[in-house]
């Protein structure tokens, strides 16, 4: 099957590429299924950018900032004979921006839509009345977005948090130091996926969802768990394992506290790592079952997913 996309955006100058993760899943890892890959960018002659179109990305210039721009029409121009759209914008996206995203897909011949989800499963509560706005925010656009795209494959992606997001100082984390905080039990299990992970994962549901012998085993709303699945006293054996150093005590603390700080402190003062400490902690990001692993990458022969090893090593690396 001969498949065209738009990636929006793909390519990533910072330390926080998930689009640039999932062009280059398409571009080099499947790339016989995709004969087009198309990059959105604010910057095509940037040296990322670059990279992905000597792997043969079309780049195409977006960005909705730029003063005059007509939105409509570079999204139509964009999106022109794509069969998937994968939306990567990043969550402070506009709302008309995102509206107009949406609207163009609509427009455009496009049969899947991945959402720009990639993270929590927002149908999981971590504090009930007093959620992240980001999250609400994710909740509401997949609702619209599947009303507009009626009759198209429109996917959620949730992956909880991406593996090098998970293993920071802000999640209690610091493997430079050798220190662990943890809210709940620290062999609490959780799920996280590596950004290449989430990438490859992103071409094979592309795949899947336009093959019609495949395109019914792939459901709306899908987890994934590729470094499935760790807890913070597997983390810091690790560590200490990688550095050869004594496993550091965890410092525990109370996960009905945080959610009563959380409540306390109003929508969005919290930052969405406090919130996903409490569904940690509470056990509610095991996504080791009832997800798409299996189906993406069967047996694990497509390609090996990221360890948390992995990932340790190349930290201190
Ligand atoms: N699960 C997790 O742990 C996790 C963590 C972070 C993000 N996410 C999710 O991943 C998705 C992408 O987030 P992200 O953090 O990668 O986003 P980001 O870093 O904030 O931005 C991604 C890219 O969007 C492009 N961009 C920014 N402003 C733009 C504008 N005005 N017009 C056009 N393009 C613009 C830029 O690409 P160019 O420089 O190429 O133009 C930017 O590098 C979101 O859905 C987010 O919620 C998940």
């Amino acid at each position: 099957m001969i498949i065209s996309t738009a990636i929006l955006p793909g390519s990533h100058p910072s330390n926080n590429p998930a689009g640039n993760h999932i062009s280059h899943a398409f571009l080099v890892h499947f790339k016989p299924s995709f004969h087009t890959v198309r990059v959105l960018t604010r910057d095509p002659s940037s040296a990322v950018a670059q990279a992905l179109a000597a792997q043969g990305a079309q780049l195409r210039l977006f960005d909705s900032a730029r003063e005059g721009l007509d939105l409509a029409r570079s999204l139509d121009e964009a999106l022109d004979g794509v069969d998937v759209v994968v939306n990567a914008l990043p969550g402070k996206t506009s709302d008309q921006v995102k509206r107009a995203v949406v609207e163009a897909a609509a427009r455009s011949r496009a049969r899947v839509y991945i959402l720009d989800e990639y993270g929590l499963d927002h149908r999981i509560a971590a504090v009930p009345g007093h959620e992240h706005p980001g999250w609400l925010e994710k909740g509401r656009v997949s609702i619209e977005t599947r009303e507009r795209l009626k009759g198209r494959k429109v996917i959620a992606l949730y992956a909880t948090l991406f593996l090098e997001f998970a293993i920071t100082p802000q999640m209690g984390i610091d493997v430079a130091k050798n220190t662990y905080t943890c809210y709940g039990s620290p062999t609490q299990p959780f799920s996280t996926t590596a950004m290449e992970d989430i990438g490859r994962a992103v071409a094979r549901l592309s795949i899947l969802a336009l093959d019609p012998s495949t395109a019914p085993t792939v459901l709306d709303e899908v987890r994934i768990a590729g470094t499935t699945t760790t807890t913070y006293a597997e983390i810091r054996d690790v560590v200490a394992r990688v550095r050869g150093v004594p496993g550091a005590e965890i410092e525990v603390r109370d996960v009905g506290e945080l959610k009563e700080e959380i409540r306390e402190s109003g929508p969005g003062e919290k930052a969405f790592y406090e919130y996903m400490k409490v569904v940690i902690g509470e056990g509610k990001v095991d996504f080791s079952a009832g997800n798409v692993n299996e189906l993406v990458n069967p047996g694990g022969k497509l390609w090996k997913w990221k360890t948390v090893e992995e990932h340790v090593r190349g930290l201190l690396a």
